[in-house]
């Protein structure tokens, strides 16, 4: 196999080719053929997403603000692959220098949650709302938002929240969180995740009315399907082809994690009880520009 110098030594979470071929998976299932698609991906990380987009879309524009650790890297990549229909962007989201109405697809994969620490002079909440805005004015009219993001209220979170690593702040009101940061790490809480209902209701107020809801198993950062969160049927089910499913070694250790049974047990004990609006790790919403 090729050995790409610039992945040498790098885990199956910082590649994230894997991760975004699940997700074009999907997103092909969902949307249909890519092969026309002009894609924004916001945030890109280390471009494994962008790169695995790019084997299938027609054009993708990948952005990240951090040149230094991340696009650096996602640049070099390209090169090494020979990626050509790829143009990597240095830049912040709170302010896109791209005229309105460019993309079939944008993707904000686990990005949304860090954008409260860009600005740190206002509301978290106002800046997400704000970003979603302009991610709407982006988007061509028949455009889609693929939105991933932790739910607020997955019981783990209470014990640690995956972004701020603190307890209980994702259960507290947002004033009380901001004041429980202060106290243990001289920090404010910015990084919001929000529940079912809270992520409805800013993607609302965004103006995307239209919306559908999924559930990645296990999580959006390894997913092996993404399947909609209103139909039990599939979830349980999709929890059985998880032994059958096709992925390299790595990325099984990955979805497992550290509790591999107890975790599926739990993923499907919610989905047969019809909780996994209130109790599921994370989101993947489709959110349409058109009504
Ligand atoms: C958790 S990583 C996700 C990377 C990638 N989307 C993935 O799923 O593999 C979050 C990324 O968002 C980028 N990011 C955060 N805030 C940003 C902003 N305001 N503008 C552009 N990029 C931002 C970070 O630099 C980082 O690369």
């Amino acid at each position: 196999m090729e050995v790409i110098e610039s992945e040498r030594g790098m885990s199956v979470d910082q590649s994230g080719i894997e991760r975004g071929f699940q997700m074009v998976r999907f997103l092909e299932k969902e949307l249909g053929d890519l092969d026309t698609k002009t894609v924004l991906d916001i945030g890109c990380g280390l471009g494994g997403i962008t790169i695995a987009l790019a084997s299938r879309c027609k054009f993708v524009v990948s952005m990240d603000y951090d040149i230094a650790k991340r696009l650096s890297v996602c640049k070099r990549r390209l090169r090494e692959r020979g990626v050509t229909n790829v143009f990597p962007v240095c830049g912040n989201c709170l302010q896109f220098p791209f005229s309105h109405e460019r993309f079939d697809l944008i993707i904000l994969n686990g990005v949304m949650e860090w954008l409260g620490i860009s600005d740190m002079t206002r509301n978290p909440r106002a800046i997400q709302q704000e970003v979603l805005q302009s991610v709407r004015a982006l988007l061509k009219s028949d455009g889609v938002l693929y939105l991933a993001i932790e739910n607020r209220y997955y019981p783990a979170n209470f014990i640690v929240d995956p972004h701020a690593k603190l307890p209980i702040v994702d259960y507290l009101p947002r004033k009380c969180a901001d004041i429980f940061s202060y106290l243990i790490t001289s920090k404010p809480y910015r990084t919001y995740i929000y529940s079912f209902w809270g992520l409805s209701r800013i993607l609302s107020k965004a103006s995307f009315r239209k919306r559908s809801f999924y559930v990645p198993l296990t999580n959006y950062m390894f997913p092996y399907e993404i399947v909609n969160i209103e139909d039990r049927k599939q979830l349980v089910q999709a929890i059985y082809r998880f032994r059958s499913g096709r992925f390299s070694a790595e990325y099984r250790t990955a979805i497992k994690g550290r509790t591999g049974r107890v975790k599926f047990f739990y993923f499907y004990l919610i989905a047969w009880l019809g909780l996994s609006k209130l109790l599921t790790h994370s989101f993947v919403v489709l959110c349409r520009k058109s009504h």
